[in-house]
């Protein structure tokens, strides 16, 4: 398979974009505890208390806690319940990413565009309000038991949605410079990257703007596979990857196999200053993966300048690579739960577009050591 580094020409002007989306509006997670999950994403990552839904708010058989920072909006969903269909996602995958949900104008319109075009409903057109006014819903299955929920908040004054309440709360960890959603990379099974490339290019108009083959993502070990798909504004960008045959098992295959499924596998999150993020993260006891001293040796030899110091990015193991139009700079979490599933990536752009790929061979050999010690390899 050949790689294709150059995006393809930028739709006509004259081309009317389906599916305007205006940005990420939240993700939501389905995990057996919220109320300490919510915890966790206040002390390790910065979040602030934004809304809570549950039994006090007449929400019978769940709990949401709604935390954000900057233009970064979690929601944290565990069921009150057992026999809840929350109780079987959660007993199935782990914790895990339910909920894409997407800032659109019309979600009437998003719905309506997308399910004609062959997108499975999940949920019809749906008006909520209350004294701050209406928040209109709908949404779509993707990849897994994944979903896309298509927002429309123009008419709402609130903090959240109808159905929430404020919650203040007397903890307030400082913010750590995180920002908003960057894109959210998605793993699907053998032969499955190409169904949901043309998924998301037919039901919801994005277009594959770069393609990795096995020969760029693939070590001594393993190997995998990726397209990134983008909206026509970039605002929403979704790399898909599946595995490639290696002569071990790749981190696409665990995360299958202890996902139990198709999923969502990180999710990446700007920041202007990685270092003082990064730093700050580490110091609350979110864990990186740690990069050789031998990636540093070399690095600006392949990158050329950049404005920052080595040191403190070799000390935190921040991964730095060079397009076209820019440098980037990103580093990895380890997973966030103990199933070797999701994991969060921090990314600084200094006019570069891509992902990464110079990357990936120290990353992917660094996600080994992981697995190894997991004994997954
Ligand atoms: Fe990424």
């Amino acid at each position: 398979m050949e790689t294709t580094i150059a995006a393809p020409k930028p739709s006509s002007s004259a081309e009317t974009d389906f599916l305007p989306l205006q940005g990420t509006d939240y993700v939501e997670f389905y995990v057996g505890n919220a109320k300490q999950a919510a915890h966790f994403y206040k002390t390790a990552f910065g979040f602030q208390s934004l809304a809570y839904s549950g039994p006090e708010t007449g929400m019978k058989e769940k709990a949401s806690y709604v935390i954000r920072q900057n233009k970064l909006t979690f929601v944290l969903t565990t069921p009150l319940r057992s026999n809840n269909p929350i109780t079987e996602h959660i007993h199935k995958h782990g914790d895990g990413v339910k909920v894409l949900a997407l800032k659109v104008e019309d979600a009437t319109s998003a719905w309506e565009e997308t399910t004609k075009r062959g997108g499975k409903s999940y949920l019809e057109p749906t008006t909520l309000t209350d004294d701050d006014g209406e928040v209109v819903m709908s949404g779509i299955h993707t990849y897994g038991d994944t979903v896309h929920l298509f927002i429309e908040r123009g008419n709402y004054r609130g903090d959240f949605m109808p159905g929430f309440r404020k919650w203040e709360s007397f903890y307030n960890p400082p913010e750590t410079g995180l920002l908003y959603v960057d894109h959210c990379v998605g793993n699907v099974g053998w032969n499955q990257m190409n169904p949901w490339v043309k998924f998301y290019e037919e039901v919801m108009g994005f277009r594959n703007i770069l393609t990795f083959d096995d020969k760029d993502i693939s070590t001594e070990y393993s190997a995998l596979m990726s397209k990134v798909m983008s909206n026509g504004n970039g605002f929403v960008k979704f790399p898909i990857n599946e595995p490639a045959e290696g002569k071990k098992k790749s981190q696409v295959e665990e995360y299958l196999e202890f996902y139990n499924g198709e999923g969502v596998q990180h999710v990446a999150v700007a920041t202007n200053d990685i270092v003082k993020t990064v730093t700050d993260l580490q110091k609350r006891g979110v864990e990186f993966l740690n990069i050789p001293a031998s990636y540093y040796a070399t690095v600006l030899d392949r990158v050329g300048h950049i404005d920052e110091d080595l040191e403190p990015l070799q000390r935190l193991g921040i991964l730095v690579d060079r397009d076209e139009e820019g440098y980037l700079l990103q580093i990895f979490s380890k997973p966030v739960e103990d199933r070797p599933t999701l994991f969060f990536e921090i990314i600084q752009r200094k006019g570069a577009k891509s992902f990464g790929k110079g990357n990936f061979k120290a990353l992917f050999e660094a996600l080994e050591k992981e697995q190894d010690a997991r004994g997954n390899l």
